[in-house]
C-alpha cells in the first residue's frame, strides 16, 4: 500500500535522488492524452516536484548564506537542469491555487514526505500572495542567486508582490516572473477535475440541487453504516456498493467546494451518534487527505476505511454505549477493545474479499495516537500509517465536538482543535494537523460568533487569506437584538473599508453547544 511506501523513503534520500530529464522537445512529439502523453505528464509532474523541493532549499539555504556562496551551487545547479528541460518547449509555470501546487495545469500531488517541502512553498507563496512562478530558458545561475538574496531580503509585511516585481525588473533578473492570486474556483472538467485548468473564468455557485443531493448522500452513508453494523451484529452481509456511491459523489463536489463538504458535518440526519459520527469522521479524512495530496481514486478508498473505522463497537452491547451514567472498568475494557474488533469483523465481512490494509488500518490505529499514548497497546514495533494518522485527527475532532461521546459534554470547534493543536506532535502528526487546521480554519466551520454590532454569525468557510485566519467568511444569522434572519448577508471578516480598518470584527466566540443551537441549516 502506498501509506507503507511512503515512511519509508527518507527526506534526505528525496533531494540527493538525481535528477530525472526527458529527451528534449519530446513533449510536441506525443499526443495529448496518449499512454505516452500521460506518463510523460507524469514525469513533468516529478520534475515539478523536485523543481519545488529545490527552489525550497535555495530559498532556506539563501537565508543564511550570501549569494555568491557555494552552499548555493547546488539547488541553483540542480534548478538549472530542471528548468532546461521542463522549459525547452515553453516557460514552465508554478502554480498555487486554493491551496494546491501546479505545474502548468497538472496537480503536482505531493506525498507525505514532500508535504512539508510543499506546504513550506505554499505558505511562502501564500504569504507574498504569489499565485504563479513561470521560469524561462533566459534564467541563469546570477538570476537565481539574486533572486533568493531579494526574496528572502525583502519582508512581506510591509513590501507588497508588486514592490517585489518591481525590484525584480530594477536588479535585471531575467527568466522569472512571478504573477498574482486569482481568487477563482478549479474549473470541474468531466472526469479529472483536477488536472483542468486551474483558472477558470466561471466560479461555481453553491447550487440548491447539490444541497438536496448532499443531505442525500449523508443519509445514504449513515444508513449503510448502520445497515453495515447491524449486518455485524447478526451476522449477514452488506453491500458497499451504495456507501461508495455517495462517497464518490461527495468526493467529485470536495474538488470543487470543500466548505460545502465540511458544512455537512454539522449535520445529523440519524440519531444514532456512531453513525452521525462514522459520515463525519469519513468526510473529515477526505478533506484532509486531499490536502495532504492523496490521489483522487485512493480517496474514496480512504472514505470507505474511514465510514467503517468503528466498526468493532458493534461488538459493545446496546446497553454500555447507551448507558446514562459513568463506565465501568469492564465498560472501558469493552470500549478499548473495539479497534481490535473492528479489524476482525472487517476480515470476515463477506463483500470484503481481500481486507484493503488502509481498512484494517482505519479500524486499528485510529485511537492509537502517533506518541502511542492511547490503544490498543501492543508489545511489537508499529508503525502508523498515514491512513491512521489521518483518522487519529479527524476520529477525536469529531468526537469531541459531537455531544454523547463517552457521555462528555460536546465542545465547541474552536475549543476542541486548541487542545488538539496542543497535542501537536505528540498524539497528532504535526504536519497533518496543520493541514487540518487549514481545512475546518483556526475558528472552525460551523462555530457561532458575534460580531461588534451584536449580531450573531455562523462560519461558512475559513479565510482564504492566511494572515488573518481569525477573519473567516461568515453569515450572519440574527440581528443585534438576537432575532433569528432569513437570507442574512455573507461577511468576509478580512474586508477593509476606506482607511485601512477592517470592516467587520468578531468580539467573541459562542459556544453553539451551550446553546444547543443548530447551525446545520446555514449549509444544507
Ligand atoms: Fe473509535
Ligand atoms: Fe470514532
Amino acid at each position: 500500500m502506498s501509506d507503507i511506501k511512503i515512511k519509508e523513503a527518507p527526506v534526505e534520500d528525496e533531494q540527493a535522488q538525481p535528477i530525472l530529464t526527458h529527451e528534449k522537445s519530446l513533449s510536441q512529439k506525443i499526443a495529448r492524452g496518449s499512454e505516452a502523453g500521460d506518463i510523460l505528464d507524469q514525469q513533468m509532474v516529478m520534475l515539478g516536484i523536485q523543481l519545488v523541493t529545490q527552489l525550497n532549499v535555495l530559498l532556506k539555504t539563501s537565508r543564511i548564506y550570501e549569494r555568491t556562496n557555494a552552499a548555493l551551487d547546488r539547488p541553483v545547479d540542480a534548478m538549472l537542469t530542471l528548468i532546461k528541460t521542463m522549459a525547452h518547449d515553453q516557460p514552465v509555470t508554478l502554480r498555487l491555487q486554493n491551496d494546491f501546487l501546479f505545474l502548468g495545469n497538472s496537480h503536482l500531488k505531493v506525498n507525505a514526505q514532500q508535504m512539508a517541502v510543499a506546504t513550506s512553498i505554499i505558505d511562502v507563496l501564500n504569504t507574498w500572495k504569489i499565485g504563479g512562478m513561470t521560469l524561462s530558458l533566459a534564467v541563469e545561475s546570477k538570476d537565481l542567486r539574486e533572486f533568493a538574496a531579494l526574496f528572502v531580503s525583502l519582508d512581506p509585511a510591509n513590501k507588497t508582490l508588486e514592490d517585489l516585481q518591481k525590484e525584480i525588473k530594477a536588479r535585471g533578473i531575467a527568466g522569472i516572473d512571478l504573477e498574482e492570486q486569482r481568487q477563482l474556483q478549479i474549473q470541474k472538467g468531466p472526469g479529472t477535475a483536477l488536472n483542468t485548468e486551474p483558472y477558470s473564468t466561471k466560479s461555481v455557485d453553491p447550487n440548491v440541487q447539490w444541497k438536496a443531493e448532499a443531505k442525500k448522500g449523508y443519509a445514504s452513508m449513515a444508513g449503510s453504516i448502520g445497515a453495515l453494523t447491524q449486518s455485524a451484529r447478526e451476522g449477514g452481509t452488506v453491500s458497499f456498493k451504495q456507501a461508495k456511491r455517495a462517497i464518490q459523489n461527495i468526493i467529485d463536489r470536495m474538488v470543487d467546494d470543500e466548505a460545502a463538504v465540511l458544512g455537512l458535518t454539522t449535520l445529523r440526519c440519524h440519531d444514532q451518534y456512531t453513525h452521525n459520527h462514522s459520515v463525519n469522521v469519513s468526510l473529515l479524512s477526505m478533506a484532509l487527505a486531499n490536502r495532504a495530496g492523496y490521489p483522487k481514486a485512493e480517496l474514496a478508498d480512504l472514505g470507505l476505511a474511514a465510514l467503517f473505522h468503528d466498526l468493532g463497537k458493534s461488538t459493545i452491547p446496546m446497553e454500555v454505549l447507551n448507558k446514562p451514567g459513568e463506565f465501568t472498568d469492564d465498560d472501558w475494557m469493552a470500549m478499548r477493545n473495539h479497534p481490535t474488533e473492528g479489524v476482525l469483523i472487517l476480515s470476515k465481512t463477506r463483500g470484503i474479499t481481500n481486507l484493503p490494509g488502509r481498512m484494517a488500518a482505519a479500524a486499528f490505529e485510529h485511537h492509537m495516537n502517533l506518541d502511542f499514548s492511547g490503544y490498543p497497546k501492543l508489545t511489537v514495533p508499529w508503525t502508523l500509517s498515514l491512513t491512521g494518522r489521518i483518522l487519529t485527527i479527524a476520529d477525536c475532532y469529531d468526537a469531541m465536538t459531537s455531544s454523547r461521546v463517552y457521555r462528555r459534554e460536546a465542545m465547541s470547534p474552536s475549543k476542541v482543535l486548541n487542545m488538539m493543536l496542543s497535542k501537536s506532535g505528540k498524539a497528532f502528526d504535526a504536519v497533518l494537523l496543520k493541514l487540518f487546521v487549514n481545512c475546518v480554519g483556526i475558528i472552525p466551520i460551523g462555530s457561532l460568533v458575534m460580531l461588534e454590532t451584536s449580531e450573531l454569525a455562523v462560519v461558512l468557510k475559513p479565510s482564504a487569506d492566511k494572515a488573518n485566519a481569525e477573519r473567516p467568511f461568515v453569515r450572519v444569522i440574527t440581528d443585534p437584538q438576537g432575532n433569528s434572519v432569513d437570507h442574512g448577508r455573507e461577511v468576509d471578516l478580512t474586508e477593509k473599508d476606506e482607511t485601512g480598518d477592517f470592516r467587520h470584527n468578531i468580539i467573541r466566540l459562542i459556544d453553539n453547544t451551550e446553546y444547543k443551537f443548530d447551525t446545520s441549516r446555514y449549509f444544507v
